[in-house]
């Protein structure tokens, strides 16, 4: 346990506002761990909330909700024995009581307290969070792949939605960090072929051909539905990581029958899709939100080696240069996979 007495964490004050704080180490009250943070990850919803565009947090906020490091305390009702342990921390805090808990979909609780955006976050030397988020990690996984554990459970997540069968062609939309998350599931875990992806930027087809894509496609070049005609290829699995109300339309014309689409957008603006081709081809479309207690799932891929995160992480900055990270990814995005924070030295 440490015996200081502050620790230095990221806080955004207000929109746009955003900086270095000094403050108390947190204590962990009954039913908490105390996570010394190693590293986070930075993710697009921490961009938004920088910028005032995320619809749940409230200001001030120490944010980041990807994190993992090594349990330093623990509150009351929490066994000793969980001091030193080394954890991943799902940011889903659920009530356990309402009925989408009662039925098994914690992920969606109706009180869902998401960490780093409805409580105090994992961009700080120190976290306390409930015991049960604390994920145990084997030795095989190393501390920066251990903050990537919650990107990937967002795969597992959606993948789990979908079902996936070796058997499925497979289409990824959007080759971001989220996308590239897919693509390595689906290559790494599930064996899929074909597995193709569709981009608007050549660097991010690149990094996607690299993790295993079959087949890369910049949608601004060459039309998505023309190329896959002349292939001959009608996806059964479609994920959309790319996000565009636009998408869900042409995926359901190009989708093979029966085909299951996989939706992540947490964007306002509807799609126009025609019943009609939802139902003569019998389409299945699917949701996901966060992770369903697939941490678990996602460490053992992990400890397999059937994902890559070190190709997934693509810069680690000191924590005391958050501003410069994140200029990083507004400015360059496509230099960027996952950008990781180093907290052991802050
Ligand atoms: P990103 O913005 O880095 O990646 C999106 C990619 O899609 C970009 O590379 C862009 O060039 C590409 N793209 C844009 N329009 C396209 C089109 N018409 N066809 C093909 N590609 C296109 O975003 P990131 O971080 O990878 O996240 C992706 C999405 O996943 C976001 O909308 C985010 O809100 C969502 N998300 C959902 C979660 C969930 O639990 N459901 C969790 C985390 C993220
Ligand atoms: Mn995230």
């Amino acid at each position: 346990m440490t015996d200081r007495a502050t620790m230095k964490c990221v806080l955004v004050e207000a929109p746009h506002s955003m900086r270095i704080d000094e403050r108390p180490v947190p204590r962990p009250t009954q039913g908490q761990v105390r996570v010394r943070v190693h590293f986070a990850g930075i993710c697009g919803s921490d961009l938004h909330i920088y910028h005032g565009d995320h619809p749940y947090v409230e200001f001030p906020r120490v944010i980041g909700h990807e994190f993992a490091g090594v349990i330093d305390a623990v509150g009351s009702g929490v066994p000793q024995s969980r001091i030193g342990e080394r954890v991943a921390v799902t940011p889903v805090i659920s009530c356990g009581d309402c009925t989408s808990c009662r039925a098994g979909r914690p992920n969606v609780c109706l009180n869902l307290k998401v960490v780093g955006v409805h409580v105090e976050g994992g961009f700080a030397e120190y976290c306390c969070v409930p015991e049960a988020l604390a994920c145990a990690l084997p030795a095989g996984v190393d501390d920066r792949s251990a903050a990537t554990v919650e990107p990937f459970s967002i795969a597992a997540n959606m993948l789990s939605r979908t079902g996936v069968s070796a058997d499925d062609c497979a289409l990824v939309y959007g080759a971001g960090p989220i996308g590239m998350t897919v693509v390595q599931a689906l290559k790494g875990v599930h064996g899929v072929a074909p597995l193709i992806v569709a981009d608007r930027l050549d660097d991010r087809l690149d990094r996607a051909r690299s993790a295993g894509a079959d087949m890369v496609i910049n949608v601004d070049r060459t039309p998505l539905d023309e190329t896959l005609a002349r292939h001959g290829l009608a996806p059964t699995l479609i994920i959309d990581a790319a996000c565009h109300p636009a998408i869900l339309e042409q995926a359901m014309r190009i989708a093979a029958p029966a085909a299951r689409i996989g939706l992540m957008g947490f964007g306002a603006t509807p799609s126009a899709v025609s019943q009609q081709i939802l139902n003569r081809k019998e389409l299945t479309i699917c949701a996901s939100r966060l992770n369903n207690l697939k941490f678990p799932e996602v460490i053992e891929w992990m400890r397999r080696g059937q994902i890559n995160p070190a190709q997934f992480i693509s810069h680690t900055f000191a924590a005391q240069r958050v501003q410069e990270a994140f200029d990083l990814l507004e400015t360059d995005p496509t230099a960027c996979s996952k950008v990781l924070l180093d907290f052991t030295a802050a």
